[in-house]
């Protein structure tokens, strides 16, 4: 079976409040968008995962065996499985490249059993191994809360093109998170700024920016840049690195960025993304 995982963006992200778990409550808006890795996957005698990106760690720390696990774990099911990831979507980015693959796993592994558990299920679990995952369970455009597994699904929104720029530098969500200061966020009223996109007025921030350009102060500048640039908007997406720029502007011509054009991406029914529809 061969499935695209799709990347997501935050069009918005509130930090609301620190939890006395250490993690942070969020409201936000996700979108899947075009930009996916492609997972295969066989049923076998023995487990196996491999990966066109030979960076990426593929010990049990990756969230492909932690949802392989979960779901034998859940199930009480017996089975090997061959997995092998094509990666496309750039790690350390903020994009939810490994909580994606998570999801197509579940989802995957579900349907070579024989569908034996709900989308529903599988997403509630999933919360258990990563707060972004359950939201991949929804169709693709969802407003999220508590630590993001709350998970609300929506219409999905007219397709806005962006572009997704990185520097070669990523984040590390724990340390972005780590460097919130909850004096400093935003006081947007996030209900609202979800009226706002429904309603076809953009409303685009994220709180994390400010955590992130104190790990990294570079990270702003790079952000000052973009926005000279011309684009009507520019954003970081998650806990970064990657940046979300809306409208014409110039793309900077720089080697080591990774520039790249994307469309929203929702999926149907009871289908998985995919890229040929989308
Ligand atoms: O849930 P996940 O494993 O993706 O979270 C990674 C880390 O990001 C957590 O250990 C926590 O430090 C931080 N985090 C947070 N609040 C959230 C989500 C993540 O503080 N809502």
């Amino acid at each position: 079976m061969k499935l695209f995982s799709p990347a997501k963006v935050n069009l918005f992200l509130k930090i609301v409040g620190k939890r006395p778990d250490g993690y942070h409550n969020l409201a936000s808006l996700f979108q899947t968008i075009s930009l996916c890795d492609l997972l295969h996957f066989n049923l076998s005698g023995q487990d196996s995962l491999t990966c066109t990106d030979p960076t990426l760690p593929l010990d049990q720390n990756n969230l492909i065996w932690k949802a392989t696990n979960l779901f034998r774990r859940k199930t009480g099911r017996h089975f090997g499985v061959s997995i092998h990831l094509e990666k496309h979507i750039p790690i350390q980015s903020g994009l939810g490249g490994g909580s994606g693959n998570a999801a197509t796993t579940l989802w995957a592994l579900n349907r070579l059993c024989g569908e034996p558990v709900s989308l529903e299920e599988l997403a509630v679990w999933s919360a258990g191994i990563g707060s972004d995952i359950p939201f991949f369970f929804s169709k693709g455009t969802a407003y999220c809360t508590a630590r993001g597994e709350e998970v609300r699904d929506l219409s999905a929104l007219p397709s806005i093109p962006l572009w997704l720029i990185k520097p070669k530098e990523g984040l590390s969500t724990p340390e972005v998170y780590r460097n919130v200061d909850i004096d400093k966020i935003s006081r947007k009223n996030p209900e609202e700024s979800l009226n706002n996109f429904l309603s076809g007025r953009h409303d685009f921030f994220n709180d994390l920016e400010i955590p992130a350009f104190k790990v990294r102060p570079e990270l702003g500048q790079f952000k000052q840049r973009l926005a000279s640039l011309g684009f009507d908007q520019v954003l970081m997406t998650g806990s970064g690195s990657c940046f979300v720029c809306i409208g014409d502007g110039k793309i900077p011509s720089n080697e080591n960025l990774y520039c790249q054009k994307v469309n929203f991406l929702n999926r149907e029914g009871n289908n998985w993304y995919n890229l040929d529809l989308g």
